[in-house]
């Protein structure tokens, strides 16, 4: 990553702070983009009543700045969810999964009233599936879908010695061009052993901030 991205992620982090305001539970993703973000919530952390988090890595870090951590099943919905992404379209739907924390992430998404996503501007593509698409797999499953992901096109690649917070294995997808991300997102999920594709596109986000040199680019 270059001082230039990094500078980005930072700004727009800095950005999703505007959608935050007045709100007391705030879902927090995962990824160096918001650990940016995670940083300037700490100096928020009295008029909040706590965060949802999306992994284990996130967990630790909101608890090392003192940032309550609630369980998901104690809060009900989520009024905003802060998350970055690896791949962004202009229908605002998104590849995630990069570190891993997928699942959690989509639940979150799932169970927030605003997703807000923040990006550096390196991560707008007009057309999903040049990031490799991350899949998590139980793990006796992992060539079965592998075989089936060949079917659609892609070419599967194990991540290896990567276990995700949820115990499972994680494929990654090569050369997937996706056209038609809802469509896509279904087939996927419905193969046996998906435990979750990192399209989000059935729940796309809501506000994209992309951060650029010139400032912070708003979808
Ligand atoms: C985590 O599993 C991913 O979905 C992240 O949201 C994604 O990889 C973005 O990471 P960066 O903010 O580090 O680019």
């Amino acid at each position: 990553m270059t001082q230039t991205q990094d500078d980005n992620k930072r700004k727009t982090a800095e950005a999703a702070l505007e959608y935050i305001k007045g709100i007391s539970i705030i879902g927090v993703g995962t990824g160096s983009t918001v650990n940016h973000f995670i940083n300037y919530l700490a100096d928020l952390k009295s008029e909040i009543e706590g965060t949802v988090s999306s992994s284990n890595g996130t967990t630790a870090r909101l608890k090392e700045l003192g940032i309550p951590v609630l369980d998901l099943n104690a809060v009900g919905d989520i009024e905003v969810y802060v998350d970055g992404a690896d791949e962004v379209s202009p229908q605002k739907q998104l590849v995630k999964g990069g570190g891993g924390a997928l699942t959690r992430e989509k639940i979150i998404a799932a169970a927030s009233k605003q997703f807000v996503c923040i990006a550096d501007e390196s991560k707008a593509v007009d057309v999903l599936g040049a990031f490799p698409l991350p899949i998590e797999v139980i793990p006796m499953a992992r060539s079965y879908v592998a075989r089936e992901m060949v079917k659609l096109g892609g070419q599967p690649e194990w991540r290896e010695n990567f276990i995700t917070d949820n115990g499972n294995q994680i494929i990654d997808v090569h050369n997937m061009e996706i056209m038609e991300p809802i469509a896509m997102e279904k087939t996927i999920n419905d193969i046996p052993g998906v435990v979750t594709v990192g399209i989000f596109a059935l729940r796309p986000a809501d506000v994209i901030l992309l951060g650029s040199p010139d400032g912070i680019i708003t979808r």
